[in-house]
């Protein structure tokens, strides 16, 4: 059953029928490419299959292993940063009660900034918490991670000994590659395996993002069922049955016509996350070779009191993707007072669901007549199918989109820059040459 909708009736001032229809060769081919591995970047195409080729056996070591984590954690701190942070984060928060101090274990992320604060803060928040810790890198050599990872690794050798202390240790890593899977095995942490063919913005339904959202109470066997009808739904080869290519399609031809920015706005906060991940996802996989639409995401109504006259009367450079989901999980009612000294009466006996869909209708109507193209993705409901179906939409969608666009979705080589350049000015081995120049720029620029 589709829990994923795209509604784009609302886009013809913009796109015609006719000219999207001409984009579906352009989708056909990229679908094809996928298909046949022939485009760039085939050797990380393992995402594609995943939600049909994922091993039973895996999911069960996965939840076995999630069990015992439950039975025996307070916390549990995941430390991993990019691909491997953001799709647990996202799936947590979406299917998630909104306070974190509900749940046991609490999901903590750790390793995806360079803040002594924030790691001291957590650290003295785990006083008299028991602890267990997931650190997840594909590459095992990211320097966030890593620094925050010697960080907790010798808080927890401290607190429980080294052995106790390697009990509680879960990697998430390159099956054969990198430091992180070297020390797994001196250490005998348990491990769980990136497949080698996923690229990290790729790898939520994997372990990587599977096994913090199994400790955290979820059901993946139907997180992974719904991207499994994911696959089923967006396979298509053209535009007409298949919506992730419509999107696609759609966001291409704005991105041709100088709308450069897709603004995805969210009508409900479990969502933000999501848009994190996505941003990540697309930014990540479009953004290179001196092309690319910049995906920015806004949470609303919150940010219609902050950057709502922007979207209303700024630079008409955006397109606008709301997202909404359409069955919340309670539904409370606006009560009604004698007085009504506050005039809202009128409002009293509507759900907040209610006023929240007029306010999502205000500004769709809003939006296009200040000249913003906008669409909608309509997401059923907060459960792990639509959520499965979600994960492997973007994905679909990033991946046909990246190949309209003529990149390789799958690479990320502007990553690198910034990361050579910390290594050198840090004083890592191999990059002494570059050390000197970049410290006399520094010197000279006053920075
Ligand atoms: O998509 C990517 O490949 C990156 O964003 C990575 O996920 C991120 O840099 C973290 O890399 P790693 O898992 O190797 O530590």
């Amino acid at each position: 059953m589709q829990k994923v909708w795209f509604d784009d009736r609302f886009m013809s001032d913009f796109v015609s029928s006719d000219e999207l229809e001409h984009y579906n060769p352009a989708v056909e081919s990229a679908q094809k490419m996928l298909e046949n591995k022939s485009g760039p970047g085939n050797d990380f195409l393992g995402w594609l299959e995943l939600p049909k080729a994922i091993d039973p056996a895996t999911l069960k070591q996965i939840s076995e292993k999630a069990e015992q984590i439950r039975s025996k954690a307070d916390v549990l701190i995941c430390v991993g940063i990019g691909g491997s942070y953001l799709g647990a984060k996202a799936a947590i928060e979406y299917l998630s009660p909104s306070f974190e101090q509900m749940r046991k274990p609490q999901i903590i992320f750790a390793g995806h900034t360079i803040n002594s604060d924030y790691l001291s803060d957590l650290l003295e928040s785990l006083k008299d918490k028991e602890v267990a810790v997931n650190v997840i890198s594909k590459s095992g050599t990211t320097t966030e991670p890593g620094i925050a990872f010697r960080v907790i690794r010798h808080w927890m050798e401290q607190r429980y000994g080294r052995k106790e202390a390697a009990s509680r240790i879960i990697a998430t890593t390159d099956p054969s590659k990198g430091a992180l899977r070297k020390l797994a095995n001196e250490e005998g942490y348990s491990a769980f395996e990136i497949p080698g063919d996923v690229g990290g913005r790729f790898s939520v339904l994997t372990p990587v993002g599977l096994f913090p959202i199994a400790v955290a109470g979820i059901d993946i066997k139907k997180l992974m069922e719904g991207a499994s009808q994911g696959y089923d739904l967006f396979k298509g080869r053209d535009i007409q049955s298949n919506i992730a290519g419509r999107y696609a399609a759609m966001r291409n031809i704005l991105f041709r016509r100088g709308y450069t920015t897709e603004v995805m706005a969210t009508f409900q906060p479990q969502l933000h996350f999501i848009n994190e991940w996505w941003k990540q996802l697309a930014g990540e996989s479009e953004g290179k070779d001196g092309t690319g639409i910049f995906p920015a995401g806004l949470d609303y109504t919150t940010d219609l009191h902050s950057l709502g006259q922007w979207m209303q009367e700024g630079v008409r450079s955006v397109f606008e993707t709301f997202m909404l989901i359409k069955n919340t999980r309670s539904s409370i009612c606006v009560p009604a007072f004698d007085d009504d000294s506050d005039g809202l009466n009128y409002l009293a006996g509507k759900t907040f669901e209610d006023i929240n869909n007029k306010a999502y209708q205000g500004t769709l109507l809003a939006h296009l007549d200040g000249g913003v193209p906008v669409s909608t993705l309509m997401l059923e409901d907060r459960s792990e199918q639509t959520l499965g179906q979600l994960f492997y939409f973007f994905e679909k969608a990033v991946a046909l989109s990246g190949y309209i666009l003529r990149v390789n979705p799958f690479d990320q080589p502007g990553v690198e820059a910034y990361k050579k350049n910390m290594f050198a000015l840090l004083g890592k081995a191999g990059f002494e040459k570059q050390r000197e120049a970049l410290a006399q720029r520094t010197k000279d620029m006053g920075v």
